[in-house]
């Protein structure tokens, strides 16, 4: 049997990850459409664990513009023309597939990724007291100002806007 591996998200993948992410997160749902729309845009940040013949994580990723937040549930439309970062929007992992590098794996991709694309920053919002989590990825958190904050309200009270810096560093996370 393979071992858990990401590969690039399908259209047909979408039930899947739609199911994933209403279980993951319940109280931050999205519409299919919106995150069909990323898969669009940025094909090759968006993929998908599989494991066992079936659909065990997502992860979203695609370029955006630092200390923006895409709004949640909402169409971006298009890439900004100077993106600095690439953004995460989400990486969820069913819990009997966790614990095993597969969300590291997937920054590690991205990370190639961004830096192909010449961005050298990844951007993310924590949520669910996952900051120590990215902390050990490499991430830190901003402090946001008054714009920041009012847009990470939708994400809940431990909700940080975090960055990574891959410059000056070629250690990939592995
Ligand atoms: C976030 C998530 C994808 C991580 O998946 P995972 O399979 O546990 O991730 P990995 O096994 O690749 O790596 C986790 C690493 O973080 C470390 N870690 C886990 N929890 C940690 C914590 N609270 N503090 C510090 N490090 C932590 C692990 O030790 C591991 O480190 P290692 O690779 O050096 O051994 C998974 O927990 C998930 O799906 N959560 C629900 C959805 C969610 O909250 N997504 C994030 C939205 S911002």
């Amino acid at each position: 049997m393979s071992k858990p591996h990401w590969r690039c998200a399908h259209a047909t993948d979408l039930p899947a990850i739609g199911a994933i992410a209403a279980r993951m997160h319940p109280d931050l749902t999205e519409r299919l459409d919106v995150l069909a729309e990323k898969m669009l845009l940025c094909p090759d940040g968006c993929r998908v664990l599989v494991a066992k013949n079936e659909i065990a994580g997502y992860g979203l990723s695609h370029p955006w513009m630092q200390h923006q937040i895409p709004p949640l549930d909402g169409f971006l439309e298009t890439l900004p023309d100077k993106s600095d970062c690439l953004y995460v929007h989400d990486v969820a992992v069913l819990p009997h597939f966790r614990g095993g590098g597969v969300a590291r794996a997937y920054v590690a991709t991205i990370q190639g990724l961004a830096r192909s694309s010449g961005i050298a920053t990844l951007a993310l919002v924590s949520v669910y007291g996952t900051r120590p989590l990215w902390e050990h990825f490499g991430f830190h958190a901003v402090t946001p100002d008054a714009e920041l904050r009012a847009k990470l309200a939708c994400y809940g009270e431990s909700a940080a806007y975090m960055l990574r810096d891959l410059a000056g560093s070629q250690r990939p996370v592995r």
